[in-house]
C-alpha cells in the first residue's frame, strides 16, 4: 500500500484532545485585547484604546501608488458586501481609510501598521503584501455582516509573519474544480494571510493543465472512464471495486490559469503550480503511450493510490517534460516549480533494457539512484528557465543539488535531513497538515462524509511548528515555512473542500503566521469562535464543531451520576442530546443545564450543536457505564 494511505498507526494515537485541551485558563485569556477582538492570525503587537471610530457606510479610501491602488480596489470589492460603499481619493484629508506606503516601515515586506484613532484608520507598509494584511485584519475589526452602524475600536497594530511560505495545497486531479472555485480558494488564504497556493495540476488520475505542445493531454489525459466508487482502502482486494460507469474530467485552458494567475497576484500569492514525475504518470500515458518503458495502451487511472506504471526516464520523456515546463514556466511567474518526485515504483525501469543503457552510461548501480539522476537534469533544465525546483521529499534520495528545495510530507525526518544538507524546506507532515484526514475521533464515521481516513484534530494542526528542534537556529532559517495540503481523491466537490478546510485553516493560518511562543490553543479556541459568524456570512461550508464537554471528567464526579457541564464552540448555537441511543436532532432534547446522567445502567450520551444557520455537527458521544 502507499504511504499515504496505509495510515500509519501513529494516527490513532491522537487523542481526541480537542475536547479537553486548554479549558482552564480561557477566562484570563479572553480578557486580553487581542482576545476581545477576535483576530487570526494572532497579530504581535495590539494595542487597545477606550472608544470607536464610527466608519460610515460611504467611504474614502486615500491610495495613490499602484500598489495602494491595488489594495484599495481590493478593499473596495471586500467592504460592499458589508453595505459600503468606497472610492478611492488621492486627498489624504478627506478619506476615512488611509493606505500608506513608506519604506522601512515594514520589518519584512509583509508586515504592516493598523492605527484606528479619531482620525480614521490608517495602514502603513513597505509594500503592497504588508497593505493586503492590514486590509484583511481591518475587515475582522468590522462587523460580519452589513451593519447600520460600524464602530471600529481604538486599536494600534504592529504586525509581521513568523514564515516567509504559509502555504495550501489544492489537488484538482483526483476531483477537479472549477475556476470560480480556484479563486474562491484563494480567497480563503488571503483572508487567512497564507501567501502560497500549491496548485497539483497533474496526476495519474487526469492531466488539468493545457499545453498547446501537447494537445492530447487535454483531449485524452484529462479524462478517465469512470471512477472507484466509496473508500478504497476499506475494500480488502481489487475485485471488490465497484466504479460508477460515469466519464470524469476537465482541465484548465492557459487563458484561464493566467486569470488565475493574475487573481492571485493581486491577492499576494504566489502560486507554486506542480508537474508530477516521474510517478503518477499514467494519465500521461494514456495519451502518449511511447513514452512509457513498455508498450500500452494505458488509461487515466480509475482507482487511488500508486501505480507502477510510470514514464520511462529516457530522452523522449525529458523532451516532453521540457516542453511542457516550459511553457509552465512562462505562465507562472512565481520563483518555484513543483516537481513531485514522490511514490514512484521502479517496477518498469527495473525490466527496462533502456533503462539498464541509462545506468551503465551513467555508471548508476542502484536503479533507485536512477531517479535522482533525472531529477538532477529536470532541476538543471528549470534553472536555465529562471526557476528552482522544489519536490516531495523522496527527491532526496537520489541526490539533489542544495539549490532544490524539499517538501517535507512523510513526517518531519525528510526535512529535517533536507535543512541540515542546507536545502529550503516546507513542512507539511501527513501528521499535522494533511487536511484531506479525517476531523472525527472515528474513523469512516458514518456520521462524516466519505473520506480518506485518519484523524487529525484542529488541536493538533494549532499546535504544530514548522521549526523542528533537532535543528539549530542557523538550519531553521532554511524552513521557509509550513502547508497544508489538500488531497481531493474522496473530496467531490467545492462544498466538501470547504468542509474539510474550515475551521482547520484558521489553525494553519496561526501555524504559518504567529511565532510558536506567542501561540496558545486554548487561547486560539474563543478567537476562532468568533469567526463562525463570518464564514456563515461567506457562505463557507464549515464543518460545525462537536460540543466539548462530554468527557473523563464528568464520569469524575462523585455519587450516583455522571454530571457532564457541555459547551458549544460556536456562539449562538444549541446543543441537543440523547440518552436513548438516538442520533440527536432538532427534535431532541435541549441542553439547557449540566447534564446528570445516572449510572446504574449503561447508556451513551450523544449531543449536537446545531448551529445558528441551522447546521447540524457530527455528535460527541460517551458511553457511561
Ligand atoms: C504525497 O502525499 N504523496 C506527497
Amino acid at each position: 500500500m502507499p504511504v499515504r494511505f496505509s495510515l500509519p498507526t501513529r494516527f490513532f494515537v491522537v487523542a481526541s484532545v480537542i475536547f479537553l485541551a486548554g479549558q482552564p485558563g480561557l477566562a484570563q485569556q479572553a480578557e486580553t485585547p487581542a482576545q476581545r477582538l477576535g483576530l487570526i492570525p494572532l497579530p504581535r503587537e495590539v494595542k487597545t484604546s477606550a472608544g470607536t471610530y464610527s466608519l460610515p457606510q460611504k467611504i474614502s479610501i486615500y491610495a495613490s501608488s499602484p500598489e495602494e491602488r491595488n489594495v484599495a480596489t481590493l478593499l473596495q470589492g471586500l467592504l460592499a458586501p458589508l453595505g459600503k460603499t468606497a472610492t478611492l481619493t488621492t486627498s489624504r484629508q478627506a478619506a476615512q481609510i488611509r493606505l500608506v506606503t513608506a519604506a522601512g516601515t515594514g520589518p519584512t515586506p509583509e508586515g504592516y501598521q493598523l492605527a484606528v484613532g479619531t482620525d480614521g484608520i490608517q495602514i502603513t507598509a513597505a509594500g503592497g503584501a504588508g497593505l493586503f494584511y492590514g486590509a484583511q485584519t481591518l475587515l475582522q475589526l468590522l462587523p460580519p455582516r452589513s451593519a447600520a452602524t460600524t464602530s471600529v475600536p481604538y486599536v494600534r497594530i504592529a504586525d509581521e509573519p513568523a514564515f516567509r511560505w504559509r502555504g495550501a495545497m489544492l489537488d484538482v486531479c483526483r476531483h477537479f474544480f472549477p475556476v470560480e472555485f480556484i479563486k474562491r480558494y484563494i480567497d480563503f488564504l488571503a483572508a487567512y494571510k497564507l501567501n502560497t497556493f500549491h496548485w497539483h495540476l497533474t496526476d495519474d488520475q487526469g492531466w488539468r493543465i493545457e499545453i498547446k505542445k501537447y494537445p492530447k493531454l487535454t483531449q485524452v489525459s484529462a479524462f478517465r472512464k469512470e471512477t472507484l466508487i466509496g473508500a478504497q482502502q476499506t475494500f480488502k482486494k481489487p475485485e471488490d471495486f465497484k466504479y460508477d460507469a460515469t466519464p470524469y474530467g476537465g482541465f484548465y485552458t492557459q487563458e484561464q490559469i493566467r486569470e488565475v494567475v493574475a487573481y492571485a497576484q493581486k491577492r499576494y500569492i504566489t502560486i507554486v503550480p506542480e508537474i508530477e514525475m516521474p510517478g503518477h504518470s499514467v494519465a500521461i500515458l494514456a495519451a502518449y503511450p511511447e513514452l512509457a518503458c513498455k508498450p500500452g495502451p494505458y488509461e487515466t487511472w480509475t482507482m487511488w493510490g500508486v501505480n507502477e506504471d510510470i514514464v520511462c526516464p529516457t530522452e523522449p520523456t525529458f523532451r516532453f517534460f521540457e516542453d511542457v515546463l516550459t511553457e509552465v514556466s512562462a505562465l507562472f511567474p512565481g520563483p518555484y516549480v513543483h516537481i513531485g518526485g514522490d511514490e514512484a515504483p521502479k517496477t518498469r525501469w527495473k525490466e527496462s533494457a533502456a533503462v539498464q543503457d541509462i545506468m551503465k552510461r551513467e555508471g548508476i548501480t542502484d536503479v533507485e539512484k536512477v531517479q535522482g539522476w533525472f531529477n538532477r537534469r529536470i532541476e538543471k533544465f528549470l534553472a536555465s528557465k529562471g526557476k528552482k525546483l522544489i519536490g516531495w521529499d523522496e527527491i532526496l534520495e537520489g541526490g539533489i543539488p542544495t539549490s532544490a528545495a524539499v517538501m517535507s510530507w512523510r513526517g518531519e525526518k525528510g526535512g529535517i535531513e533536507a535543512a541540515k544538507a542546507g536545502h529550503d524546506v516546507v513542512m507539511t507532515p501527513t501528521t499535522n497538515l494533511y487536511i484531506d484526514y479525517g476531523q472525527n475521533p472515528q474513523p469512516h464515521s458514518p456520521n462524516e462524509p466519505l473520506m480518506i481516513g485518519g484523524y487529525l484534530p484542529l488541536d493538533r494542526i494549532y499546535n504544530y511548528n514548522p521549526l523542528p528542534k533537532e535543528l539549530t537556529l542557523e538550519q531553521q532559517k532554511h524552513i521557509l515555512g509550513p502547508q497544508a495540503n489538500m488531497w481531493t481523491e474522496y473530496i467531490t466537490t467545492p462544498q466538501k473542500v470547504e468542509y474539510m478546510l474550515f475551521p482547520r485553516l484558521l489553525a494553519v493560518s496561526e501555524v504559518g503566521w504567529t511565532p510558536a511562543a506567542r501561540k496558545s490553543y486554548a487561547a486560539f479556541v474563543p478567537r476562532m469562535s468568533q469567526h463562525f459568524a463570518r464564514l456563515d456570512a461567506k457562505k463557507i461550508n464549515y464543518r460545525v464543531p462537536e460540543p466539548l464537554g462530554l468527557d473523563s471528567t464528568g464520569l469524575a464526579a462523585p455519587g450516583e451520576k455522571a454530571i457532564f457541564t457541555l459547551r458549544s464552540l460556536v456562539p449562538g448555537a444549541q446543543i441537543r442530546y440523547t440518552l436513548d441511543g438516538k442520533l440527536p436532532d432538532e427534535t431532541t432534547e435541549l441542553y439547557t443545564k449540566p447534564l446528570a446522567v445516572p449510572r446504574n445502567r449503561q447508556l451513551t450520551v450523544r449531543a449536537v450543536t446545531i448551529a445558528p444557520n441551522g447546521r447540524k455537527s457530527a455528535p460527541a458521544e460517551l458511553l457511561v457505564k
